[in-house]
């Protein structure tokens, strides 16, 4: 570990590594793909992904374990849903056995950048492709170009494990093209206003309602969501215009499998905040980051576990999910992958 950076005090942001990963597609077909450290990308000005945001990406990450090998955790699952991106924006599919080379590859080659254990902090991968030739009618492009980037990251919010604050928005963000299931970049896009105005009125981050009734939960601008009831069931939105988690299908296995809780995932209805004890964000970049309160149009939501630590069945998720994840407990087949 050579790399003059201060671990501890990492924040979620970019810092350029020495590698990436790029395979090109032309002419119906994927190339070899290759390794390299050149991080700019030409476009010529009408590429697909500039004119009409043509463009997925995915988000993973390694960690060290306890006994200092580096892993990753359910690559697989991140190479079947950016199929499932790339069909729904009518890209070509990279394959997922090739996903799953290309991370560990890009890993290996940036193994200095790869965080100590034990500081909270894990190296971001960040699968995504783009059209790239050059398109002017609303179609897809012929061409495009799939890369992976790695950038070492500390936690997603600021404070640690300090609960955070949501906010009921007046805006939906899935909404305008209804793909809330893809991670494509025009849905991010379209909720930069939102958070950019909750930041500016204090709040983390938006609790989003379902764009069709606006009444029940969704999740939020970078995180799934989940709640703890008051006889210890795991709740969690059932939705289909959400993106659907890879940390929170992992977390209501732990509920039910580790901790012998039930786990359900249902509507939720917004009247329904009041009868939880806890509330939690769940991702790759979240790991199971507390909620104490949230906000709906002035209406104050104080969670029972409240605003100074996590709550009690959060707690025991995390140190479960970041314990399999650190090879401290035992995973489930197919969980962890080793790259060295
Ligand atoms: C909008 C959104 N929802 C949920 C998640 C969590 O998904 P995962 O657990 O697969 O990282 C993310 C993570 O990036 C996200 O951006």
């Amino acid at each position: 570990m050579n790399k003059n950076i201060d671990w501890s005090n990492l924040g979620f942001g970019y810092i350029k590594t020495d590698y990436r990963y790029v395979s090109n597609y032309k002419d119906g077909k994927w190339d070899n793909g290759n390794i390299t450290t050149d991080e700019t990308v030409t476009l010529n000005e009408s590429a697909g992904v500039l004119q009409y945001a043509q463009t997925c990406f995915e988000g993973l990450k390694a960690y060290r374990t306890i006994d200092n090998k580096v892993v990753c955790f359910r690559p697989d699952m991140n190479a079947s849903r950016m199929a499932d991106s790339a069909k729904r924006l009518e890209m070509p599919v990279f394959p997922e056995n090739r996903f799953i080379y290309a991370v560990k590859e890009v890993v290996k080659r940036n193994i200095d950048f790869v965080p100590p254990y034990g500081l909270g902090a894990a190296l971001y991968i960040r699968p995504y492709m783009f059209g790239t030739n050059p398109v002017m009618g609303v179609k897809p492009a012929d061409e495009y170009q799939f890369r992976i980037f790695t950038s070492p990251v500390g936690p997603y919010f600021k404070g640690g494990a300090k609960p955070i604050t949501l906010r009921v928005p007046d805006f939906d963000r899935a909404a305008p093209l209804g793909t809330g299931h893809v991670k494509a970049g025009l849905n991010y896009a379209m909720s930069l206003h939102a958070i950019v105005d909750a930041h500016k009125q204090g709040y983390n981050e938006n609790m989003y309602l379902d764009s069709a009734t606006r009444t029940k939960v969704e999740e939020t601008g970078g995180a799934n969501i989940i709640f703890v009831t008051k006889d210890n069931k795991v709740v969690t939105p059932k939705s289909n215009t959400i993106l659907p988690s890879i940390t929170r299908r992992s977390l209501m296995y732990v509920a039910k499998k580790y901790l012998g809780l039930q786990a359900e995932e249902r509507e939720i209805r917004i009247e329904e905040l009041n009868d939880f004890k806890e509330c939690a964000l769940c991702g790759t970049a979240a790991v199971l980051s507390p909620v104490g309160k949230v906000v709906d149009h002035g209406k104050e939501i104080l969670f029972p576990s409240g605003m100074e630590k996590m709550g009690e069945i959060t707690k025991k998720l995390y140190d479960t999910l970041t314990g399999i994840q650190m090879g401290k407990i035992e995973p489930p087949e197919g969980w962890i992958v080793t790259i060295e």
